[in-house]
C-alpha cells in the first residue's frame, strides 16, 4: 500500500501539490492552496447536487449502494425489520446502541408521555381547508411547535435537546391522526398510550367508539416494519436539509419543518404517492408495455424506480415486497399490485433499466401497503415523515456535536454579468 496522499500537478503553473487522503476523501479546502496567481481565490471543487461530496463524518447509517446494504449503527436492516420494532430502532439511532429492557421501558415511557398535542395545534389543524394536503399541515404544525416550546431554542443544552426529541417523536403521529380526522370530519381520538407506537396511530385514525374495537395486529406490525425501513437513510435531500438548516443553530422544530418540506417533493418522500398515481393512470396490466415504452422515450419516469445511491435492488424494497403480500392476505387484495408486479418484471429485464441500474426503491411497494391499510394517498409522505423524524433528529444531534461542523455555506461559480453601472429607468 502506497502513501495515503494524492499528488496533483497544476498544469497552469507546473506546481505539484500533495494532498492527504483520509477515509477515501480529500478535503475540499486543501484544494484552496492551488492557485494560478498568488491573489486568486484558490481551486474549488464544483459538485452540483452533491453528487460526490461527503458533507460530514457520520456513525449512524451505512449504505453500500452497489451491494444493496443498509445498516443502522451496524445492524443490518433485514435483522432490525425482522426482530425489532420502530421505537427500539429510534432509540438505537438516537443513543447509538440497542437499549436493555430497563432503558427500553424508560424510552417508551418518555415517548408516550409526549403524545398529546397542545390545543393550539388542534386549532391550527382545524383552520386548514378540508382538502389541505397533510404535508402542508405537518410542515406548519411542526414549525408551530417551536412557538409552543420556546425552550427548544437552547440547542446547546443536551437535556433540552433530548426533551424536544421525545416531544417530536411522541406528537407527530397525533398530528397525523388529527389531520386525517379533521379531513374526514370526524371527532379526534386521544392517544392510547397502552398501545404500540403504530397501533396507537391506527387507533387514533380509525376508532369510532366500537365496543369491540381492536387494532389488527398484522397491520400494526406491517406499519411498524415500514417505519423501521424509513427511520434513516444517511445524507438524503431531507436529512441534508435538517443538517443544513440546523447548522444555523435554529431550534429543532424549525429545522425539522424544513426537512419535512424537502421530503414532500415527488422525487423524494412524495414518490410513494406518485407511484400510486402512476399505477392508477396505467389502470390495467395490458397497458404496462406501452407505459414502459413512453418512459424509455423520456415521456415520464417510472416512479419508485432508481436511486441516487442504490445501483442494485434497494434492500428495503425486498422487505417491503414481502410485507405487501402479508398485508394483502389480511385485507382485500389490491388490483394495482398486479400492475406493479408486471411493471417490475418488465423493467428488470429491459435494457434501458438494466444499463442505468434502475431497480425498485423503497417507495415502489410502500404506497400499495399504505393504501391497503386504508390511508388516503395524500397521507403517504406523512407516513414517511413520522419515522424519519428519528433519523433527522439523530443526524441533527450528530451535526451539533461535531466540532468540524459550522454553519452550512456552499460556494458558487459566478458566471453572471461583470460589474456594470445602474441605468435609470427612463433611460432603459
Ligand atoms: N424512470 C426512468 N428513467 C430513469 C428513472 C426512472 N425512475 N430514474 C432515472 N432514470 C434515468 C434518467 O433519465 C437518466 O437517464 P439518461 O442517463 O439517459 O439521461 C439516468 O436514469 C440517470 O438518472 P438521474 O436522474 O441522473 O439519476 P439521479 O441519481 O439524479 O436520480 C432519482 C435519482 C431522483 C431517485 C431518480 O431515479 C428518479 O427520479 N426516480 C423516480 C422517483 C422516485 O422513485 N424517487 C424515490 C427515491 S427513493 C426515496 O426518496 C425514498
Amino acid at each position: 500500500m502506497g502513501k495515503e496522499t494524492l499528488t496533483v500537478t497544476d498544469n497552469r503553473t507546473g506546481k505539484i501539490y500533495e494532498l492527504p487522503i483520509e477515509h477515501g476523501t480529500i478535503r475540499a479546502t486543501d484544494l484552496r492552496q492551488i492557485k494560478a496567481e498568488t491573489d486568486d481565490f484558490g481551486l474549488m471543487s464544483y459538485d452540483p447536487a452533491y453528487m460526490n461530496t461527503a458533507e460530514c463524518k457520520s456513525t449512524i447509517t451505512y449504505i453500500d449502494g452497489d451491494k444493496g446494504i443498509l445498516e443502522y449503527r451496524g445492524y443490518p436492516i433485514e435483522q432490525l425489520a425482522e426482530h425489532s420494532n420502530y421505537l427500539e430502532v429510534a432509540y438505537l439511532l438516537i443513543y447509538g446502541d440497542l437499549p436493555n429492557q430497563e432503558r427500553l421501558a424508560w424510552w417508551r415511557n418518555r415517548i408516550s408521555r409526549h403524545t398529546f398535542i397542545h390545543n393550539n395545534l388542534v386549532e391550527l389543524i382545524q383552520a386548514f381547508r378540508y382538502d389541505a394536503h397533510p404535508m402542508g399541515i405537518l410542515i406548519s404544525c411542526v414549525s408551530a411547535m417551536s412557538t409552543l416550546f420556546p425552550d427548544a431554542k437552547n440547542v446547546d443544552d443536551p437535556a433540552v435537546r433530548e426533551k424536544q426529541i421525545w416531544r417530536i417523536i411522541g406528537q407527530v403521529p397525533t398530528i397525523a391522526a388529527y389531520a386525517y380526522r379533521n379531513r374526514i370530519g370526524r371527532p379526534f381520538n386521544q392517544p392510547d398510550n397502552s398501545l404500540s407506537y403504530t397501533a396507537n396511530l391506527l387507533y387514533m385514525m380509525d376508532y369510532m367508539n366500537q365496543r369491540d374495537y381492536e387494532v389488527n395486529p398484522v397491520l400494526a406490525k406491517a406499519l411498524d416494519v415500514l417505519f423501521i425501513l424509513h427511520a434513516d437513510h444517511e445524507q438524503n435531500c431531507s436529512t441534508a436539509t435538517m443538517r443544513g438548516v440546523g447548522s444555523s443553530r435554529v431550534d429543532p422544530y424549525s429545522a425539522l419543518s424544513a426537512a419535512t418540506a424537502a421530503l414532500y417533493g415527488p422525487l423524494h418522500g412524495g414518490a410513494n404517492e406518485a407511484v400510486l398515481r402512476m399505477l392508477q393512470q396505467i389502470g390495467n396490466v395490458k397497458n404496462v408495455p406501452d407505459f414502459i415504452d413512453r418512459v424509455k422515450k423520456g415521456e415520464g419516469r417510472l416512479m419508485g424506480f432508481g436511486h441516487r445511491v442504490y445501483k442494485n435492488y434497494d434492500p428495503r424494497a425486498k422487505i417491503i415486497r414481502k410485507v405487501a403480500y402479508e398485508v394483502f392476505e389480511a385485507t382485500d387484495s389490491n388490483p394495482l399490485l398486479e400492475i406493479a408486479v408486471e411493471l417490475e418484471r418488465i423493467a428488470l429485464q429491459d435494457e434501458y433499466f438494466i444499463a442505468r441500474k434502475l431497480y425498485p426503491n423503497v417507495d415502489f411497494y410502500s404506497g400499495l401497503i399504505y393504501q391497503a391499510l386504508g390511508f388516503p394517498m395524500e397521507y403517504f409522505p406523512f407516513l414517511f415523515a413520522i419515522p424519519r423524524a428519528a433519523g433527522w433528529l439523530t443526524q441533527w444531534l450528530e451535526m451539533l456535536d461535531d466540532p468540524e461542523q459550522k454553519i452550512m455555506r456552499p460556494r458558487q461559480v459566478y458566471l453572471g454579468a461583470s460589474q456594470r453601472d445602474y441605468v435609470p429607468l427612463e433611460q432603459r
